[in-house]
């Protein structure tokens, strides 16, 4: 494996970042030289941020399946690629070595294939963390399908929006999957939302659970029975030849307003730039064990579990549980069990974890880590500092990777034993990424405030795993991203930086929530709400929760015809686990007589959250309310 592009010092990685910026092109065109390719590509780069469009390595052809699997049998085919850990510690655990993974790869390419998938079409994958989901995944990907995979704790409706939008004419599933002590029916939730959605030509099941399902003649079909007609040729696929910006995969997550939106990937650049930020960030070294906790069903699973360590060639270990099953130990198990030499978990899972103290990890032999990372949300001091002496023993660098569902890939992080941890600081930009702070007039920031620069993140260029668009949505995705700030990219993030350049991340500027790591919009969740029987009207705003980062706090006014209390509150609970899925219940529900709002008729949420929040001193200006006695009301009643 070429590591060429990896630097092993804080030199090396100015010079990068300096080539980077100065001459993008040279830059990226000699990372993506150590790939393989069926033809190199034309122009490295085109893009404009009006448009807008992006495009990297256009006229190159390849399959990052070839680069994820093909290219390393020969070096490493031997080597493990996946280790599965299943959610029981004792069922059978499963490796799959470069070589077995290719094997099932191409068998399963060629299920799709022999049920009718071809290149292009959307294959919504919902299944648990099993090995065969990242089978599927590359499978789609060796044929030139575009997977779009949704979390298993979505609900039928969220399913159906998404396969609507999709246009989706296959579905990977399970029987069940087993987290914890539960059994979620995912089998069972894909016919609720297959009720009003006929488009769907094969539904394949793997079985797993042995949960009782009910299986439509003529359109579900088992995974295990169609793997069986294959022969041995059935171990072999040609790669699907594809361009550089042919799209790899949808992902749908939330933003401030409306339906979640599709977030569209491409082959090339995705690959280039996952591949990458893995091997550097984490200073990855061929042999090395890496665990990334995350679930597939996110971004975080597709790029560090899947995409980005595979095509580095590493041994990537996924696990199928919860952390805190059958014990709170249960991480620290698998650490040691599998000598894990890299760790990468969100926040969220850390401070859950503390809560249990040092008992869970009495008795386990964390010794071979040699790094720790988070992602997902800014990390306290509190869980940083557990994190480091607790579980790195105060000898692992610690990364604080920033990036989103759109980047990709991680955008700014330190990098381990290069850079310096410093608790709570993302800090560098990645080369190819120029972050910079904006204000809310749309300036640069240039004066500081207590010596830091404080303001809305954007990037001024593209790096090669940004989003293309959303699907079927071009200007939407121009409205998202690009129109608040024309020409540049607005993360929806507010950040810090100081006088060396370092960012710190405070969170999200917009109406998006940020619940144990998961991307929810206030407006999902009012309109779940606002579905509800005797509603008449929601406010949802966040408001800081010990272990989950962001707890939902809901405001609502019932039709008073209808009685209030206990039982109106359990129906609003069961409306968004019915509508989203349980992760986005509300934590309270205030109901309220009225909502604060301005004369024009608009909810003062700043307002909302100051309350939510407990700083009711320091509400600011309430003069422009419509009726302002509605606030004094809410703060008596507040829960
Ligand atoms: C937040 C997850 C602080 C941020 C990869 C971003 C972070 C959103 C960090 C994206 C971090 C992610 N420090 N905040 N290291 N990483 N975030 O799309 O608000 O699920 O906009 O992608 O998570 O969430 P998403």
């Amino acid at each position: 494996m070429d590591y060429s592009f990896q630097f092993d010092s804080l030199e090396g990685y100015k010079e990068a970042y300096k080539n980077s910026v100065e001459n993008p092109e040279q830059f990226w065109s000699k990372v993506a030289d150590t790939f393989a390719w069926h033809k190199k590509w034309d122009k490295t780069l085109e893009w404009d941020f009006k448009t807008p469009k992006i495009e990297w390595f256009k006229g190159g052809k390849l399959n990052i399946t070839e680069n994820c699997l093909d290219r390393h049998l020969a070096e490493r085919g031997n080597q493990p690629a996946l280790i599965w850990e299943p959610n029981n510690p004792t069922h059978q655990t499963r490796t799959y070595t470069y070589k077995e993974l290719h094997r099932e790869v191409c068998r399963f390419a060629n299920v799709l294939k022999n049920n009718g998938v071809q290149k292009g079409d959307r294959i919504c994958i919902y299944m648990g963390m099993v090995p065969e989901l990242a089978i599927s995944l590359l499978a789609c990907a060796r044929l030139g399908a575009i997977h779009s995979v949704i979390f298993g704790g979505f609900s039928a409706n969220s399913i159906l929006d998404r396969l609507e939008d999709a246009g989706a004419s296959f579905i990977i599933t399970c029987d069940g999957a087993f987290r914890g002590s539960k059994v979620i029916p995912l089998k069972e939730i894909i016919d609720d939302a297959l009720q009003t959605f006929s488009s769907i030509q094969k539904v394949i099941v793997l079985k797993h659970t042995n949960s009782p399902v009910s299986m439509v003649e003529n359109r579900d079909i088992w995974w295990g029975d169609e793997m069986k007609k294959l022969d041995e040729k059935g171990d072999h696929f040609q790669a699907e030849i594809m361009d550089a910006e042919d799209p790899l995969y949808i992902l749908y997550t939330s933003g401030s307003t409306g339906k979640p939106k599709g977030v569209v990937h491409s082959v090339a650049g995705y690959m280039i730039f996952t591949t990458y930020t893995f091997v550097n960030v984490f200073q990855y070294k061929p042999g090395q064990v890496f665990f990334c906790t995350a679930d597939i069903g996110w971004v975080t699973g597709h790029s560090y579990i899947v995409y980005g360590p595979l095509s580095a060639g590493a041994i990537s270990l996924m696990f199928e549980g919860i952390p805190t099953w059958p014990d709170a130990g249960r991480f620290w198990d698998i650490v040691d069990k599998y000598r894990v030499n890299i760790f990468y978990t969100a926040p969220t899972a850390i401070r859950s974890l503390m809560g249990f103290g040092a008992k869970p990890l009495e008795g386990k032999d964390l010794s071979s880590l040699e790094v720790l990372g988070t992602v997902g949300e800014p990390i306290n001091i509190e869980a940083w500092e557990w994190y480091n002496q607790f579980i790195g023993k105060n000898q692992c660098p610690i990364v604080d990777t920033w990036w989103q569902t759109e980047t990709g890939g991680i955008l700014i992080s330190n990098f381990a034993g290069i850079s310096p941890s410093r608790p709570c600081w993302a800090t560098l930009p990645l080369p190819g990424v120029q972050p910079v702070l904006i204000n809310d007039q749309g300036k640069e920031v240039t004066e500081k405030i207590d010596g830091l620069f404080k303001g809305n993140l954007c990037m001024k260029s593209p790096w090669p795993s940004i989003l293309r668009t959303t699907y079927g949505d071009h200007e939407r995705f121009r409205l998202t991203y690009f129109s608040t700030y024309p020409g540049l990219y607005f993360s929806g993030d507010g950040a810090l930086k100081d006088e060396e350049g370092n960012f710190r991340i405070i969170g999200r500027v917009d109406d998006v929530l940020n619940v144990s790591g998961h991307r929810i919009g206030t407006a999902e969740v009012e309109n779940a709400i606002n579905m509800c029987e005797g509603v008449v009207e929601s406010a949802v705003v966040a408001y800081p929760h010990d272990i989950k980062g962001h707890g939902i706090y809901a405001f609502v006014i019932l039709n008073m015809e209808k009685p209030p209390g206990q039982i109106a509150e359990e129906k609003i609970r069961d409306m968004v686990a019915e509508q989203i899925g349980h992760f986005a219940k509300p934590d309270k529900i205030q109901i309220v007589k009225g909502l604060p709002k301005t004369r024009s008729g608009k909810i003062m949420r700043r307002i909302l959250r100051k309350i939510a929040e407990n700083e009711v001193e320091n509400l600011g200006d309430t003069t422009s309310l419509l009726d302002p006695e509605i606030v004094a009301e809410i703060i008596r009643e507040k829960l």
